[in-house]
């Protein structure tokens, strides 16, 4: 006896956690006319930069002017390995992601951070926001062209 009054004791414990499946007003998503239309994802980020002409052979010129502003601006929370510091290490990111994607982070942090969902998944993982760094669009190409080179691109004269 005793163990029925435990079992329907504890059917009732069940029960009041099992949330109100019963009433049934109709499916929860919101009419159709109240999403807003999803943007496609280009993959190329928010910003002024639209498309990247890449050189082949890379400009060594270019890469160098990138390295060092790498150097002074950048290489305390970004390594070239694929290790994460403050941010994600760049090894692979040519691969990973467009030109006019990275010039726009580099260009237009605050914004990518705001809307992009690359980015923003980014900042998830990281917990740090990338702080704006100043830099001209001249700047951000040669950081690009510096990229390019750690990923294994040709470098010429
Ligand atoms: C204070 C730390 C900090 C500095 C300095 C910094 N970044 Fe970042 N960066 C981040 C963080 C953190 C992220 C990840 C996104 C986020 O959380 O805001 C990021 C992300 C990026 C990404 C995207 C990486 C990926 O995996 O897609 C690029 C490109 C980038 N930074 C370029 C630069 C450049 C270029 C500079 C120097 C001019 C720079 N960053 C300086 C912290 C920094």
């Amino acid at each position: 006896m005793k163990q029925i009054i435990i079992f329907f004791a504890i059917a009732a414990l069940f029960a009041a956690c099992g949330g109100n499946n019963t009433s049934d007003d109709g499916p929860k998503t919101p009419p159709k006319s109240m999403i807003a239309d999803p943007v496609e994802d280009d993959g190329k980020g928010v910003g002024e930069i639209k498309e990247v002409k890449l050189n082949n052979p890379l400009v060594a010129s270019m890469v160098e002017k990138g390295k060092s502003i790498y150097e002074m601006k950048c290489a305390a929370c970004h390594k070239l390995t694929d290790q994460r510091v403050v941010g994600p290490g760049w090894a692979g990111l040519t691969e990973k992601r467009k030109p006019e994607w990275i010039m726009n982070m580099i260009t237009n942090v605050e914004v990518m951070l705001a809307e992009d969902p690359t980015a923003q998944a980014l900042l998830e993982e990281c917990l740090v926001r990338m702080p704006n760094q100043n830099m001209s669009i001249g700047d951000a190409r040669d950081v690009l062209e510096f990229m390019y080179s750690i990923d294994g691109k040709e470098v010429g004269e």
